[in-house]
C-alpha cells in the first residue's frame, strides 16, 4: 500500500487509515470492518516483493583464511557483538585445542555463507553480509594452555576515571562477531556458543552498532552517540603504517595483535546541557564534519600551536584530541561500536561506546594514551569507563589449520 505523506509530522498515513477514518464517520462500524478486511488482503498481496531493484548485499563475503584474522582490517560492518567467555575448570589444553578447531571450522563456514556442521537453522547462514569472526585469548586461557603470555596480556592498571563493573570486564576467550546484518550476527553467536558450551560459559556480551549498510558511502568515518565524527585519525588498513601499528611480530602472537575493549558509558543526559561550542571545544573538532577547530575539512591536520584573538589555544589544552595525540609517537587503531540500552532510573539514556583499540603492544602504545586522558581530558566529564578487558588476538590460519594453533598445536 502506498503511504500518503503527512508533510507536517513526517509520519506516513496509509490509505487504510484514511479510508477507515472516512468509513467510520460516514458508513458505520460494520461497513468499516468489511473495508478493513478487504484492504488487509490487498496489503498482503502488495507487500510480497516482486522484482527487486535495490542492490542486495547479504551474499557478500570476506575471506576467512589468511595470515591475519579478517575482522580487524575489514571495513567495519554495521553490527558487532563482542562475547567474552570463562573457561570451565575442566577444560584442559587438549580441550582448548578441540574447542578452537571446532570454533574455527564453524567460523570458516559461516563467514562464507555455509551452514556450520549440525547447524539447526541452516537457512540463516545463507546471508553472511560480510560476516567476520575474530577470536581473542585472555590471560586465563594462555595460562591454561601453559603458554608464555606477552607482558601486555594482563588487566590494565586502575585509572582514576574508572568505575569498572565485573559484568563488563575480563574474560578468557573473546569471540567478536561482525556483519552488516544483525540476524546473521545473532545466528553466528548462537551457533558458536552452542559449540563452545562444553568448554566455556558466557561471561559478558556487548552488542554494538554503527550506521546501517547503505545509509552512507562505505568508508565514511562513523559517528558516535555524542554526534561526533569518531575514527578520523586512524591508520589505514592495507598500508605499511597500519601493519606497523597493529600487527605483533613476536612469539605465538606474531601476525596477530592485541585488543583493548573499554566499555565507556556516555552520559548523554548531561551532555545535553552543553552548548555546541562547548561540545566542539571538548574534543577539538567541529560537529558538522569533524574538521579540527583550526581547519575546514575532516582530514585537515590540526594546528595545535594556533591561538585565538585572546591568545588562548584554538584547540584547548583540555581537548580530547590534543591529550590523545600527545607528541604523536604512540598510535593505536580504533574500531569502536555504539551501544544503546533501555534507560534505568530517571534518565532517558543508557548509551556509550564499545571502545575497541588494536595495537601490537598495549604497554608501549595504548597505556601512555590512556594515562594522559586519565590525567586531563574534558571529555571525562561525560564519559565513564565501566568495563575493561585485554585480549591477545592470535594470527589467522590456513585451510587445514585453526585459530590459536601457534599457541595450542
Ligand atoms: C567515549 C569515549 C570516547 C569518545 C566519545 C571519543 C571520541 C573521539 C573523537 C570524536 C575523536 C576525534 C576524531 C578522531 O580522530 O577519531 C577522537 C580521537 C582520538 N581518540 Fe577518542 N574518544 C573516546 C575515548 C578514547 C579512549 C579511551 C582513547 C584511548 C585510550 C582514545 C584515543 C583517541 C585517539 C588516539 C584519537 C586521535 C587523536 C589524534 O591524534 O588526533 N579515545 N576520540
Amino acid at each position: 500500500m502506498t503511504p500518503v505523506r503527512d508533510a507536517g509530522s513526517g509520519r506516513g498515513v496509509n490509505r487504510r487509515q484514511l479510508l477507515i477514518g472516512g468509513a467510520v464517520a460516514g458508513l458505520g462500524a460494520a461497513a468499516a470492518i468489511g473495508a478493513d478486511l478487504a484492504l488487509t488482503a490487498q496489503d498482503r498481496a502488495s507487500s510480497t516483493p516482486t522484482t527487486g531493484t535495490e542492490a542486495v548485499t547479504g551474499g557478500e563475503t570476506i575471506a576467512f583464511h589468511g595470515p591475519h584474522q579478517a575482522g580487524i582490517a575489514a571495513v567495519p560492518q554495521a553490527h558487532a557483538t563482542f562475547i567474552a567467555l570463562d573457561l570451565r575448570p575442566s577444560t584442559s589444553r587438549d580441550g582448548l585445542r578441540r574447542m578452537m578447531r571446532i570454533l574455527t571450522d564453524d567460523a570458516a563456514r559461516l563467514t562464507q555463507g555455509e551452514a556450520a556442521l549440525a547447524d539447526s537453522e541452516a537457512e540463516l547462514a545463507a546471508a553472511p553480509a560480510r560476516l567476520t569472526v575474530t577470536f581473542g585469548f585472555g590471560p586465563g586461557l594462555v595460562a591454561r594452555a601453559g603458554g608464555d603470555a606477552p607482558e601486555w596480556l594482563a588487566p590494565l592498571p586502575a585509572f582514576s576515571i574508572d568505575r569498572l563493573e565485573d559484568a563488563w570486564s575480563g574474560g578468557d576467550l573473546l569471540i567478536d562477531i561482525a556483519s552488516d546484518d544483525p540476524l546473521t550476527v545473532a545466528h553466528t553467536a548462537r551457533m558458536l556458543l552452542k559449540d563452545a558450551r562444553r568448554f566455556a560459559t558466557v561471561r559478558w556480551r556487548q552488542d554494538g552498532f554503527r550506521r546501517a549498510r547503505g545509509t552512507e558511502q562505505p568508508g565514511t568515518t562513523m559517528r558516535n552517540l555524542f554526534g561526533q565524527v569518531d575514527g578520523t585519525v586512524n591508520p589505514t588498513p592495507g598500508t605499511h603504517d597500519f601493519d606497523a601499528v597493529v600487527w605483533a611480530t613476536d612469539g605465538w602472537v606474531a601476525g596477530g595483535t592485541s585488543l583493548v575493549i573499554r566499555r565507556i558509558r556516555m552520559t548523554l543526559d548531561t551532555w545535553d546541557e552543553l552548548d555546541r561550542s562547548g561540545r566542539e571545544q571538548s574534543i577539538g573538532r567541529t560537529l558538522s564534519n569533524g574538521a579540527p577547530l583550526t581547519g575546514t575539512k575532516e582530514t585537515d591536520e590540526p594546528d595545535f600551536t594556533a591561538t585565538g584573538t585572546a591568545g588562548f589555544p584554538v584547540i584547548p589544552d583540555f581537548a580530547h584530541i590534543r591529550r590523545a595525540r600527545g607528541d604523536g609517537t604512540e598510535r593505536i587503531y580504533r574500531r569502536s561500536y555504539n551501544y544503546d540500552l533501555p534507560p534505568t532510573g530517571d534518565g532517558v539514556s543508557e548509551s556509550g561506546l564499545i571502545f575497541a583499540s588494536y595495537q601490537s603492544d598495549v604497554i608501549a602504545q595504548f597505556l601512555p594514551i590512556q594515562r594522559r586522558l586519565d590525567e586531563l581530558d574534558l571529555l571525562n566529564q561525560w564519559t565513564i569507563p565501566i568495563g575493561s578487558a585485554v585480549f591477545a588476538i592470535p594470527p589467522g590460519c590456513d585451510r587445514d589449520g585453526f585459530i590459536g594453533e601457534t599457541l595450542l598445536a
